[in-house]
């Protein structure tokens, strides 16, 4: 699995952190940014990772701003991607599972690096079910515009 990932100046610290968890664990990875703790805006990076996915460069994509949202909300502007904001584990499997989540967001503000680490193990390794839960995806990609 190719997995992105990026961030804003909110999210750097963490997502550096999260780069060092994928090249440990030898998961393949590409780098979208930020590289500094400098401001820069979130929507910029979010637009980077699902660019990616949408043409084919990645298969999956972790982002991370401050509270995880603005940069999840900027993920779900582009069309086939389904960004799921989640603190917890259940959450972060559970959105694979049933919402086939191809973008997991975090809050660098938020989470602990443990957690947060726990949390995108628990990502990455779930598959989603399909089935019924097939279905709804259906009808929300039916949704965009
Ligand atoms: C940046 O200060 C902050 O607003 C951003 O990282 C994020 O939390 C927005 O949702």
């Amino acid at each position: 699995m190719r997995v992105g990932i990026g961030s804003d100046h909110g999210g750097f610290e963490l997502k550096e952190y999260i780069v060092e968890y994928l090249r440990e664990n030898g998961i393949e990875y590409r780098d979208y940014g930020t590289n500094s703790p400098d401001s820069v805006d979130y929507p910029d990076y979010g637009k980077k990772v699902a660019d990616g996915i949408i043409s084919g460069k990645i298969d999956r994509g972790i982002v991370v701003c401050g509270t995880g949202i603005g940069i999840s909300i900027a993920c779900n502007k582009v069309k086939g991607i389904r960004a799921a904001l989640c603190s917890d584990t259940y959450s972060a499997r559970m959105s694979v599972e049933h919402n086939d989540a191809n973008i997991l967001a975090l809050g660098g503000r938020v989470l602990g690096r443990d957690l947060a680490i726990e949390i995108v193990s628990t990502w990455l390794n779930a598959e989603f079910e399909g089935g019924r839960h097939g279905r709804r995806i259906e009808k929300i990609s039916g949704m965009e515009c």
